[in-house]
């Protein structure tokens, strides 16, 4: 078992061996325990700095990113495209070039172009952290959604997770696909034809698109967005359709097994996706995937930034 990360970058859980996956989920259980004080703050990272460099919009990534910097102590400043001089016409490698000149830490970046990551790795002496690069990988929103289904079941080996909704568009159905088969769950992909990248099921999860089969016996099913702004063309007749075919209703939760739990990375479409008796059911664990979004990427952050040769609690202990 290792106790360090690899990667001095977090760029996708392609990169990603299974003990190093298993050391984020276990330092971010940790990390839980740290937001659960009264005083939420320890000095792991006091006087580092982290850049969030946020090109495409988020709520939940951004946020929890900032949150879980200042409760390691980091000294943290918010970038968006639109009060950049991106707008300008800036390029990606200078306006990168000029944050580094700065000296941070850390730049945690969202991008629209896949790789967009990878180059800054390339060129930058701080660690790069994914945090959404166009349809290619959202690292952390894995590593939390395994955090999830390791709280409810005890294990990721065995388990059936069905991924159901936008897969063409989706990071987060990729970086799950990568996490999930690299830990031993079985990994099924339901959505219409042409919502299915060719070739995907060479990842190693299977494609069915008959929706009351891909929820038979799952113990997650986990729920996709519509990416309405990425669709140039009509990949589906209709919404109206789409939610009769492939929404998660209350009679397609009935399908699963009776313990299985509904996730999504949000921001949800009420409606078209997913039912709202289903996602504010008993069996919907989406809050609990963001108040675990802040200990992932704290574990990540504190991991990245090199750890301690103690243990995190010990670290973590050292803030009371
Ligand atoms: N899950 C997720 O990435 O949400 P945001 O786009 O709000 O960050």
């Amino acid at each position: 078992m290792t106790t360090r990360l690899r990667s001095r970058h977090l760029l996708g859980i392609a990169g990603m061996e299974p003990d190093e996956i298993q050391l984020v989920l276990d330092t971010a259980e940790t990390m839980l325990e740290v937001s659960g004080r009264e005083i939420k703050k320890v000095p792991a990272l006091r006087g580092k700095t982290v850049v969030n460099f946020f090109v495409e919009p988020s709520t939940r990534t951004r946020t929890s990113f900032e949150v879980a910097e200042k409760r390691l102590s980091a000294d943290t400043l918010n970038i968006t495209a639109s009060a950049s001089s991106l707008v300008k016409g800036e390029t990606l490698i200078d306006t990168a070039l000029n944050i580094e000149a700065m000296n941070p830490d850390f730049i945690v970046m969202r991008h629209s172009e896949p790789g967009a990551h990878a180059l800054l790795a390339r060129i930058c002496r701080s660690s790069i952290v994914n945090a959404g690069d166009g349809a290619h990988e959202h690292p952390t929103q894995a590593l939390l959604d395994a955090m999830t289904m390791r709280q409810k079941f005890g294990r990721l080996s065995g388990l059936k997770v069905t991924i159901l909704g936008d897969i063409r568009h989706s990071r987060v159905a990729r970086s799950n696909i990568h996490l999930l088969t690299r830990m031993g769950s079985e990994v099924t992909l339901c959505a219409p034809p042409t919502l299915i990248p060719l070739g995907i099921e060479q990842l190693g999860a299977k494609v069915l698109y008959d929706t009351d089969k891909a929820c038979a016996g799952a113990d997650v099913v986990m729920v996709l967005r519509m990416q309405l702004e990425r669709m140039k063309t009509g990949y589906v007749p209709t919404l109206r359709e789409y939610a009769k075919l492939y929404a998660l209703t209350p009679e397609r939760l009935g399908l699963m097994h009776p313990e299985g739990i509904v996730m999504h990375p949000g921001p949800m479409n009420r409606g078209v996706e997913i039912d709202s008796a289903v996602a504010d059911g008993p069996r919907s664990v989406i809050l609990d995937q963001v108040s675990n979004g802040v200990a992932v990427r704290m574990a990540v952050l504190y991991l990245l930034a090199g750890g301690e040769r103690e243990d995190a609690a010990a670290t973590a202990g050292a803030g009371r």
